[in-house]
């Protein structure tokens, strides 16, 4: 299974993911490629360290939404690798119909809460302030329904009484970085299409 990763920031998630494939435990998971919107982005350097393409593209002429030029970029540089499933891990657009189509049920995305609470921006900050006692991470299939799609898999974390931002976020990568190479790997063995 033909894996392209999009990313924006520092990629702990596609590290993971990488190291997942290092220790056989990635299934018939492989990394061809990782591409950022964001020229020089943290998810990029992991390239040169785990001998994958790694490069960036440009998203514009939008800046927190993925279509028009950058769009049609995008289609085509993914497509260049033939992916069986685009993973976001922490590609922080929006994906818009053309892209949706181009990879037709093939696209999951990582995000830091548990669905359907607290979509959008800042999810691990959301669940915080909302005084909950839990949140959590969810790996789902990317539909037209931002943060919607249907439901892969969750973990939970908890949210003690003196839980600080920075706190809650160790807590919360680290269930990420669990959560989303074994969303993959079960994915490159039961199917999904
Ligand atoms: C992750 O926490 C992921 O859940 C979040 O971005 C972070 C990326 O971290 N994604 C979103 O908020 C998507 N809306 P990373 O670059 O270290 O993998």
């Amino acid at each position: 299974m033909r894996i392209v990763i999009l990313g924006s920031g520092r990629g702990s998630n596609a590290e993971a993911i990488l190291k997942a494939q290092v220790a056989g435990q990635l299934g018939k998971g492989k990394v061809v490629a990782i591409i950022s919107d964001v020229p020089n982005a943290g998810i990029l350097s992991l390239g040169s360290r785990f001998g994958v393409p790694a490069k960036w593209v440009d998203a514009s002429p939008f800046k927190t939404k993925l279509e028009g030029e950058g769009e049609v970029r995008y289609i085509e540089a993914v497509r260049a690798y033939s992916p069986d499933l685009v993973v976001l891990a922490g590609f922080m657009r929006v994906v818009k119909p053309a892209f949706l189509m181009a990879f037709h049920k093939q696209i999951i995305n990582l995000h830091p809460s548990l669905l359907p609470l607290f979509p959008g921006l800042d999810g691990i900050g959301q669940a915080l302030r909302s005084g909950n006692k839990e949140t959590g991470c969810t790996v789902h299939f990317v539909t037209a329904a931002v943060d919607g799609g249907p439901i892969l898999e969750q973990a939970h974390v908890s949210i003690d009484a003196a839980e600080t931002l920075e706190s809650l976020s160790l807590k919360m990568h680290a269930a990420e970085h669990s959560l989303l190479p074994r969303v993959i790997a079960r994915l490159s063995t039961e199917g999904y299409k």
